[in-house]
């Protein structure tokens, strides 16, 4: 059947996109709208035009998986424009998602009706490039510059009532007959002469210079998400472009910038990470009709940092949340932390105060251990320490009732050996969030030896609800992050004693895209975070910092020294300490320049990626790359350390780890060898 079909109700023409799953434009879709405009065109009866879509959402946007290969017409923008040129009013009726090309098509059509749920936006920054289908130029004429750049440049949508109140949509309708509400708005307007046409509007721009102050003020909001990315100033280029040039010439604009980015590295790297996501959410050998656990009631035991995060996201998703502490004092602060958390979220808008109280009042905190009995989901987060985990297996094991999950938010132990504490080690896995765990997006769910299919999958299903990314790793030390984290920290150490500065080596990473460097981050997480004061005999630079009481930013000073605004500065004292182990270790000095600093450290991760792959504890290098990207901040226009492995060259990589004297991971090396990359 095709994609798209049409219906005459009465003398309106109803055309139906059925693509699923997100009725993506793709060839067959774009040729079907522009054959049912020229349908309604040809025939004297037809007086309107709906367009609407089944399944799940209205257009999601181009399809994706078209980029990068020949085109096949009609283009998107060929269509719009035969849309937009129909003499005949077109209305769209918009369901789920319009997004992309999808509100390009609508925007093209001459109304816009839409369910309340329904979300639109362009989101095409995200994925590197802009909207190359008009999307620059029509929405702005729509809506204005100051509601268009902030769609345009973030990619973020807005609800329909949102598009509502900037003029986006021009009626909100009812969610069980979006179909009839669209031909009966049709028919209201088909007899009218003027129907606007998006193209051809200035009302909304005209009086506004394109050196208007809050382009720059924008740019200097956004700049710390913009970093590195090149696609939003395209976008603001384009949007300008709207604002100083006729529309024909301002498309002009639009495709050529397009055109440069659909074509670049970023944009395929960032198109990499679109489908590593939803690739990471597959588990190969789960069969589909695996069953799901139901999960009502979550416990937590431990609330620390970890656990008060962990408890915020059930919380937030309307699941009941029992807490469990050692002493009532550890309790009420860790509450206190998530009340704290939560108004400072409504403070800044996220939450209305409804909300908070809703999630307070799903919140059972106690010391009773007994209480967790019928939860279907317990994470433990208490302190990392294998025998008190092992005691808490044993304890979960007699309290919960059978069929729950039980599982453990440790960061580097071993889940087979928590598992092994109880008679139901089926029923265990790892949940390792990321601090701060209501933040972070990354979920490691760690598939112990004995963990049964209908666990992994519930947790799996349980992430997305609870809105994180979630990536399967086996059962190894610190699994895929941390294990990763290791080698690139060594490195760090290494480096220092060969003369490139701390401040060097966070510099380069930092130019590189990422958050911090590792030295910045090992003053942040506190350098005495395993340092064994009693036993510390200045063997180690940290054990030298630490002795001094450089113990970090808590203590005022690390590697770097920090001002009263926790501003970091080079140290002179650390530079000493390092200078004379350096000297002690015999090793040259020299300069290293920003590439080399990368090299050193990033390669001995690739390398580790390599072998966690070989090993088996990743199911595919893309999920590597969705760990990094999403755990710590590795930049997404590089596609991940695996993908920017595959971007320098294989051959590259393992030259590097050679000449650092590191010993090659046998997949790596072959794959290098044979010219094969990881993606
Ligand atoms: N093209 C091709 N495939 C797409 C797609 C697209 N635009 N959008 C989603 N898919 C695929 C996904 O890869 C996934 O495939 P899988 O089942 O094989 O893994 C499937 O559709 C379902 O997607 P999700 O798992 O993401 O489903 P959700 O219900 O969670 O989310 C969504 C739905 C919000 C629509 C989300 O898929 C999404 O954000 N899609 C991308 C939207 C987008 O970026 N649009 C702009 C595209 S670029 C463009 O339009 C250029 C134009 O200006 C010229
Ligand atoms: P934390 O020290 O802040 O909190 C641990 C809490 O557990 C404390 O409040 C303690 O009183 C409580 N506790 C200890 N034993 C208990 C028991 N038997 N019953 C009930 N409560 C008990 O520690 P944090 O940082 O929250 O770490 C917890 C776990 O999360 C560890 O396994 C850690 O490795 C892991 N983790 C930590 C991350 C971090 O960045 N802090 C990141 C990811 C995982």
């Amino acid at each position: 059947m095709s994609v798209i079909t049409t219906r005459k109700d009465g003398d309106v023409l109803v055309v139906t996109s059925n693509n699923p799953p997100v009725n993506a434009l793709g060839q067959a879709v774009r040729a079907g709208l522009a054959d049912a405009i020229k349908e309604a065109a040809a025939d004297d009866a037809i007086k309107a035009v709906v367009i609407n879509c089944e399944g799940r959402t209205f257009f999601a946007g181009a399809d994706i998986t078209e980029f990068g290969k020949p085109p096949l017409g009609p283009s998107l923008p060929e269509v719009v424009d035969q849309i937009e040129a129909s003499a005949k009013p077109v209305v769209a009726a918009i369901h789920g998602t319009a997004l992309g090309g999808g509100l390009e098509v609508a925007l093209s059509c001459h109304y816009r009706i839409a369910v309340a749920s329904a979300k639109l936006g362009l989101p095409e920054v995200k994925l590197g490039i802009l909207p190359g289908a008009g999307g620059t130029q029509r929405l702005p004429r729509v809506v204005g510059v100051a509601d268009a750049l902030p769609m345009i440049v973030t990619g973020n949508p807005i609800s329909a009532a949102k598009a509502e109140s900037i003029g986006l949509v021009d009626k909100l309708v009812a969610e069980d007959d979006l179909a009839g509400s669209g031909i009966a708005f049709a028919r209201s307007v088909a007899g009218k002469s003027d129907h606007p046409v998006s193209s051809t509007r200035t009302d909304k721009i005209k009086d506004i210079p394109s050196d208007a102050p809050f382009f720059d003020e924008f740019r200097k909001a956004q700049m710390r998400r913009m970093k590195g990315f090149e696609a939003p100033e395209a976008c603001i280029e384009a949007v300008k472009a709207a604002i100083d040039l006729p529309y024909a010439e301002g498309v002009k604009k639009e495709r050529e910038l397009f055109g440069k980015l659909v074509s670049g590295t970023q944009s395929k790297a960032l198109r990499h990470v679109f489908f590593a996501e939803r690739a990471a959410a597959k588990i190969d050998d789960i069969p589909k009709d695996t069953p799901l656990i139901p999960i009502k009631k979550v416990g937590i035991l431990g609330a620390g940092t970890m656990g008060g995060g962990i408890a915020m996201n059930f919380l937030t998703a309307g699941y009941a949340v029992t807490i469990v502490e050692r002493q009532q004092e550890a309790l009420d602060r860790g509450v206190s932390i998530i009340r704290k958390n939560y108004e400072r979220s409504a403070a800044k808008g996220r939450f209305t105060e409804a909300q908070v109280k809703a999630a307070m009042d799903l919140l059972t905190p106690t010391l009773d251990y007994n209480d967790l009995a019928d939860c279907d989901l317990v994470i433990e987060a208490v302190f990392e320490n294998m025998d008190v985990k092992k005691e808490v297996f044993r304890t979960l094991d007699g309290i919960v009732k059978q069929g729950a999950i039980l599982a453990s938010n440790t960061s580097y132990l071993n889940v087979d050996e928590m598992a092994a504490e109880t008679k139901r080690p089926g029923s265990v896995l790892g949940l390792h969030f990321f601090s701060p765990a209501n933040v972070m997006r990354l979920l490691e769910i760690v598939r112990a030896e004995k963990t049964e299919p209908s666990v992994l999958k519930t947790a799996m299903d349980l992430s997305k609800k609870i809105g994180k990314v979630a990536v399967v790793s086996g059962v190894c030390f610190g699994f895929i992050g941390n294990r990763m984290l290791s080698p690139r920290q060594r490195a760090a150490q290494a480096i220092i004693l060969q003369g490139a500065k701390p401040w060097d080596v966070d510099k380069a990473l930092t130019d590189f895209g990422m958050p911090m460097g590792p030295f910045q981050m090992s003053d942040l997480a506190g350098l005495d975070l395993g340092w064994d004061k009693a036993n510390s005999k200045g063997e180690t630079i940290r054990d030298v910092l630490c002795e001094r009481d450089r113990r970090g930013q808590k203590t005022g000073k690390g590697y770097y020294d920090y001002d009263e605004n926790r501003r970091s500065i080079p140290s002179k004292e650390v530079e000493e300490i390092i200078n004379a182990f350096a000297a002690k270790s015999g090793l040259e000095q020299r300069v290293f320049s920003q590439e080399e600093i990368r090299e050193q450290l990033l390669f001995p991760m690739i390398n580790e990626g390599a072998k966690i792959l070989e090993e088996g504890m990743a199911q595919r290098a893309s999920d590597i790359d969705t760990v990094w990207i999403n755990g710590y901040g590795w930049p997404a226009f590089t596609g991940g350390p695996m993908f920017w492995a595959d971007t320098i060259g294989l051959d590259k990589v393992v030259a590097g780890l050679k000449a650092q004297g590191a010993e090659v991971c046998k997949l790596l090396e072959d794959k290098a060898a044979k010219g094969e990359t990881f993606n």
